[in-house]
């Protein structure tokens, strides 16, 4: 399957994806940022990989920037979307042209905390486990169905920065392996749930 990833800054798991590439189903088509200096870019282009960016601040309404991307993917016959760190809320036109075909990673374990600083979320409410759960994009925000989360523990002395740290290193195993599941047609979306496939 030919993937794009889409992403905003860091890329370490943009990195996580390059470097199961090999072993997987898919690749890793095309890498698109809406910032133009996302580090991320820079992980893409050492693995030889090409990058487009499509600023959002170039365009006047979330309308017009999805259109954009969808010409831009579309022209690259990309077949499934992968969502890592990309900090833009997506239009109902863009979840839809790519319903099934993408995923997102979101830093807690859902449905608790959707949106932004959520492991400071779940250490305000003393929550004892934290995680990442990875889901099929719909329109609703972080609300799609959910195919794997993965925990950690929450720990005497934890902090905001250490749980992001203990949750990234789960992201880093878990989102290729979703991916690939995607890319081999093991997981699919039906009737607004994720369902896997029996491969035998
Ligand atoms: C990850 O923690 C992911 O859960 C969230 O954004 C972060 C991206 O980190 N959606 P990176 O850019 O992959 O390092």
């Amino acid at each position: 399957m030919r993937i794009a990833v889409l992403i905003s800054g860091t890329g370490s798991n943009l990195q996580a994806l390059i470097d199961r590439a090999p072993d997987s189903d898919y690749e890793i088509a095309l890498v698109l940022s809406n910032r133009p200096q996302a580090v991320g870019l820079q992980k893409a282009q050492a693995a030889g990989i090409p990058t487009v960016i499509i600023d959002h601040t170039e365009y006047d309404s979330r309308e017009s920037f999805d259109q954009a991307m969808i010409e831009a993917l579309d022209a690259q016959q990309i077949d499934g979307i992968i969502l890592a760190g990309f900090m833009r809320i997506l239009t109902p036109a863009f979840t839809l042209h790519y319903l099934g075909r993408m995923l997102n990673i979101h830093p807690s374990l859902l449905p608790k905390y959707p949106g932004l600083n959520t492991h400071q979320r779940a250490l305000d409410a003393q929550d004892a486990e934290h995680g990442l759960s990875i889901h099929f994009v719909t329109p609703e925000l972080d609300g799609g169905p959910v195919i794997l989360q993965a925990k950690v523990p929450v720990e005497a002395g934890d902090t905001a920065e250490s749980l992001q740290k203990k949750v990234q290193i789960q992201e880093h195993i878990a989102y290729p392996l979703v991916t690939n599941w995607l890319a081999q047609g093991r997981i699919q979306l039906q009737n607004n749930q994720a369902c896997y496939q029996d491969q035998t």
